[in-house]
């Protein structure tokens, strides 16, 4: 199975503890051990928010902002670099091409951002689509999809499941309201969409979670599942 896994950088790095950033890359060696193909996206996290607040202050443009964005996307992802070692590429690529080419090689391949006037979210699963992933997963510090934001609203529903046209509906709301923190982001549920990715959401605070969800489904977050599409069969043990 092929996989890509996304990570933002407040769940790798809310903090600089190298025991977390080493218990994700033990995580993904787990994924990649029991067969699979491992592409890895990077966010920025806390970090990238004081570099751009602090940059905008200055007088920084928005262009400027996301390149410190991307700039600190690529540090977070350079760390789980130096946990896995030579297991994982070289650098985080800066192309989907150069990252694909990884993953071809065997190693973990790892990207951060890629270009300005996007989020991570939107590079993971532009990669998953680049290299036909069976599966996406979003290691978020949100355990899920809900129907409204639930940091605003108490009685806030998950859902288990969704199929990426619903997500870019309960998305679309989210990303008019400023402040509102959607999951995933516009661009990425469209991308989810144009591309029919079977995804699922969830909080990666504990990187065992990312194991279990990959190698068998089983997750307490939202699975995205595109009409008409069935189980990866490498979770039913028929692969
Ligand atoms: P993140 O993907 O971490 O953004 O990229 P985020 O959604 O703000 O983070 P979380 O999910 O809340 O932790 C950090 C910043 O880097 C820039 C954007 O400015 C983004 O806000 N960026 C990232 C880009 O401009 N392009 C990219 O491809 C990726």
């Amino acid at each position: 199975m092929r996989v890509v896994v996304s990570i933002g950088g407040s769940v790798l790095a809310p903090d600089l503890d190298p025991d977390r950033v080493a218990a994700h890359a033990d995580a993904l060696e787990r994924v990649a051990a029991d067969g699979c193909e491992v592409g890895v996206v990077v966010g920025g996290g806390g970090v990238a928010r004081e570099y751009i607040e602090t940059a905008r202050e200055l007088g920084a443009d928005e262009v400027q902002l996301d390149r410190l964005g991307i700039g600190t996307t690529r540090l977070n992802a350079r760390l789980l670099i130096a946990a896995l070692g030579d297991r994982a590429s070289l650098s985080p690529a800066e192309e989907y091409d150069d990252a694909a080419a990884s993953l071809r090689r065997g190693e973990v391949s790892i990207m951060g951002g890629v270009t300005p006037g996007q989020t991570t979210d939107a590079v993971a699963a532009a990669f998953a689509e680049a290299v036909d992933a069976d599966l996406l997963v979003y290691a978020t510090s949100a355990d899920g999809v809900y129907d409204v934001d639930p940091n605003v609203h108490e009685n806030a529903t998950q859902y288990a499941e969704l199929t990426p046209a619903e997500l870019v509906d309960i998305v679309l709301p989210m990303s008019r309201n400023a402040g509102a923190s959607a999951p995933v982001d516009l661009l990425a549920a469209k991308l989810i969409d144009r591309a029919g990715l079977r995804s699922v959401v969830l909080d990666g605070t504990d990187p065992s979670a990312i194991v279990d969800a990959v190698l068998r489904g089983e997750h307490s977050g939202t699975d995205v599942v595109p009409t008409g599409t069935n189980e990866p069969s490498y979770w039913t043990g028929t692969r």
